[in-house]
Order: structure tokens, then sequence, then C-alpha cells
């Protein structure tokens, strides 16, 4: 019999584990669980035996690739896989895949939920702004971008767009408009939704050559990584000006300081917590559990990343 390990330090919501052990159960397949697990000793023990491993953003290290004997696939239940390590997978012959677009949609409402949280003052008592007929740069328009676009144009948002990798006649077709450069798009929109991965080439990439354009009350949405934002640059950004505000899902490193000096301009989720939902957790979990099936039994490698 196949061991599949869940392995989420973070756990997916009961009902996606449910469903999930429902899906491996069909194929005959047995669901090996680790969650909420706090040293990674814990984890190294559970993979030494399983066949196939789906994860959240756990780490999984070479160390972890090492310590398995059967292992053939892991799975990052989610979109960005800066979480594995993709040469030592390759090294052991282990595949990686992503399970592309299946929590989407709840990264998108978070982003869209903490800038009407900003736009209120963080709901404290006193007068905010509206979303409706102000500009929103949607920073690298894939599943992620996309959701957040055609929310913002439900609230009556302008809604343009930097990409230089998406079709241009799709974002045409949504309704959004295309700009050429990163430059324009944050001198364009007072709110940038950001959804570019976390590579060696996007680290610390935004900083403050681009939010120091942004225009009044400039508002930096971070769903994506913290590890793209160039932190001492923000900071200098934040004492430049005293209308920029960050709001991020996960506490940047600098957020002592923010908290300290600048009140009211920031919002920082203390886990991350844009894939945090029923409904992600069951789309993202379940996807996982089939792309293993069908590599195991077809060799189906359509969602492999390495
Ligand atoms: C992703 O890349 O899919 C998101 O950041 C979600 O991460 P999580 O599964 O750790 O919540």
């Amino acid at each position: 019999m196949k061991k599949v390990l869940v392995a989420t330090e973070k756990p997916f919501a009961p009902a996606a584990v449910a469903q999930i052990k429902e899906v491996l159960d069909k194929a005959n397949y047995e669901l090996v669980l680790l969650e909420k697990y706090t040293d990674k000793s814990e984890l190294l023990k559970a993979v030494e035996n399983v066949d196939a491993m789906i994860v959240r953003s756990d780490k999984v290290t070479k160390e972890v690739i090492d310590a398995s004997n059967n292992l053939k696939i892991v799975i990052r239940a989610g979109a960005g896989y800066d979480n594995l390590d993709l040469e030592a997978c390759t090294a052991k012959n282990v595949v990686a895949m992503n399970t592309p677009g299946q929590n989407s949609n709840a990264v998108a409402e978070l982003a869209i939920g903490m800038m009407i949280s900003i736009a209120r003052g963080n709901y404290n008592g006193k007068a905010g702004t509206e979303l409706r007929g102000k500009k929103v740069g949607i920073h690298a328009y894939g599943n992620v971008g996309r959701y957040v676009a055609q929310i913002a144009k439900g609230f009556g948002m302008d809604v343009y767009a930097y990409d230089p990798f998406v079709d241009k006649d799709l974002v045409k077709k949504d309704g959004v408009i295309q700009l050429d450069t990163a430059e324009e798009l944050y001198s364009t929109c007072q709110y940038i939704s950001l959804h570019i991965p976390a590579n060696d080439k996007t680290k610390k990439s935004i900083g403050f050559d681009l939010l120091s354009k942004m225009p009044k009350n400039g508002t930096l949405v971070n769903t994506a990584r913290k590890e793209v934002i160039n932190e001492e640059e923000l900071l200098k950004v934040f004492a430049e000006r005293d209308d920029f505000r960050y709001v991020s899902d996960l506490t940047p490193e600098c957020a002592d300081e923010i908290k300290e000096k600048y009140e009211g301009r920031f919002f920082f989720t203390p886990k991350k917590m844009g894939a945090q939902t029923a409904e992600a957790n069951i789309n993202a979990g379940v996807a996982g559990a089939n792309q293993i099936i069908d590599f195991i039994e077809n060799g189906n490698t359509t969602f492999k990343v390495n």
C-alpha cells in the first residue's frame, strides 16, 4: 500500500483532511498525517518511509529529501514553491509539483479585505475612505492577480497591471489596463497588490525606488512573500512619507519598528492567512492527492516544477 504523508505545520481545515483521505482511500493509498509539528526531527522521521508527501509552506530541504527512502513525489499544496529545495528533489529523482490556481481566490479575497481594512483605518471609529474610484495596480497578473482584478472591478476600482510574462490580450479581455513598466504601475496606482514569486531575481526587489513613486496615500498590499520587500528601504519610505501604508499577509522582520512609530498605517497577519480557508484547503489538498495518484499510476507530470 502506497503511503502519502500530509505534513502541515499550519494544518488544513479538518474538512480538507477528510476529503484528502477519501481520495486516497479510494485509490487504496494510506494517509499519514503530521500536523502542527514543532521540531524538524518530527518531519525527518515522518518522511522516512512514505512514497509521497503533501506540504504547505513547510520547508522541504535537502535534509528532508535525504531522510526519505521511498519518496517519489512532493506536492506543494499551493502556488509558491520557494519552500522546496528543487535541486535536492531532482538529485534524488523526486518529482516536485505545485497546485496552481487552487487557493488563489482565498488569497485575492484577503488582499481586498486588507485593502478595505486599511482604507477604514483598521476600524478605529474614525472616518476612512472607500475603494470605489481608486486605482489599483496588480503587480504580476497570475491566478491571484486575476482574481484581485475581478473583485476590485466589482468594487468600482480602476484596475491596472504590470506583468511582462502575461498574454496582453488576456489582460485586455479582463478590462484591465496593462502598463509597460513597474515604475509606471507604482506611479499610477494608489493601491498596489503584489503577486510576484520569491526567487533570486525578485527577493528585495520592492523598495524605495518603486514605493516612493506611489501617489498620495500609497498603499502596498503584500499577499506574496515578505522576502520580496527590501525592508530597510520600506522603513525609509515610512519615515519620509507620512501618508504611506503597508499591509501584509505575514509580519515583516521590521514589524516592531513600524508598530512603534507608524500607528494606523499598517496591518500584519500573525501567520500566513491568504490560503487559510476551508475552500482553498480542500481545493489544494484534494488536487495534490489526485496529482500524486495520477503521477504514481499513470506517470502524469503536468504540474511538475523541477
Ligand atoms: C501559496 O503560495 O500557495 C500561499 O502562499 C499559501 O501558503 P500556505 O499554504 O502556507 O498558506
